[in-house]
């Protein structure tokens, strides 16, 4: 994942520059992590700690970020430095992530989908189960097992996948992904394939119940930027979809 240290410092603009990455994702992540007051959240593959510092600000407790990338995280704590406010971070590859203590709750946007093999989906998936107290939710955001493999079908949303259009996708195929808007190129991603039912087995063999799939919805902000047509082919087929599981 080596290409996250080449434009962390650029990464944030993101929010920025693709709507949909406030109007439909932030939007439908927080509607479903809902109220964390006084709990302790770990986000996985944090990035540079927007949705960390997010959870913070929304009360909770105790919030650490981790992520494989040490640029990404040295942005996410040169942040807490200018603004303290009580975030930890750390760098590790949640595959292989050691005890970090009980939470309450997990987030996880983008991570499963950087699963290499079915065996670090595995570990992912455990560590985080590992992490949770009985009870904690780990909430997902990722891309969808229905992901549509029409070319330049979610290019006017800022989002560039190369996918195979011939046949439908196998676990653990790799593909190429970037983020492509006016003001902002990421270099291309590997990111790779997962059914339903590969990451429900994940997720159940890693102690987890109570799988549920969400799919993503607009804010009323969001109607008007641009309009509410412009959405719809992403409302009808998002890229990205929530997942909310419970540990037992
Ligand atoms: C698209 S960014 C998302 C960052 C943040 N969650 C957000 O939504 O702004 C994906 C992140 O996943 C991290 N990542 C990829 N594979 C990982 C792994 N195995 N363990 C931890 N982090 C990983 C990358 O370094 C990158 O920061």
């Amino acid at each position: 994942m080596a290409e996250y240290d080449t434009f962390a410092d650029r990464y944030d603009t993101t929010f920025e520059l693709v709507p949909l990455r406030t109007y439909v994702e932030a939007h439908s992540i927080m509607e479903l992590v809902g109220d964390v007051t006084e709990q302790a959240w770990l986000d996985v593959a944090c990035g540079t700690g927007a949705y960390t510092r997010q959870l913070r600000r929304r009360g909770a407790s105790r919030v650490l970020g981790v992520d494989l990338s040490p640029e990404m995280i040295r942005v996410a704590r040169d942040a807490e430095q200018e603004r303290p406010s009580g975030v930890e971070y750390q760098v590790a590859d949640v595959g292989a992530l050691g005890d970090v203590g009980r939470f309450d709750g997990a987030l996880g946007v983008y991570l499963l989908h950087y699963s290499e093999s079915v065996e670090h989906l595995h570990d992912m998936c455990r560590n985080i189960g590992r992490s949770l107290r009985p009870g904690g939710r780990f909430v997902a955001y990722q891309l969808s097992p229905d992901i549509s493999q029409v070319p330049g079908y979610y290019l006017k949303y800022g989002a560039d996948f190369l996918l195979r259009s011939d046949g439908p996708l196998e676990n653990g195929e790799a593909f190429a992904f970037r983020i492509n808007v006016t003001g902002f190129q990421s270099p291309y991603f590997t990111v790779y394939y997962w059914s339903r039912a590969a990451l429900e087995e994940a997720l159940t063999e890693a102690g987890f119940g109570e799988i549920r799939w969400v799919m993503p919805t607009l804010s009323p902000e969001g109607h008007d930027h641009p309009g509410p047509q412009w959405w719809q082919d992403h409302l009808d087929q998002p890229f990205a979809v929530l997942l909310e599981a419970v540990k037992m």
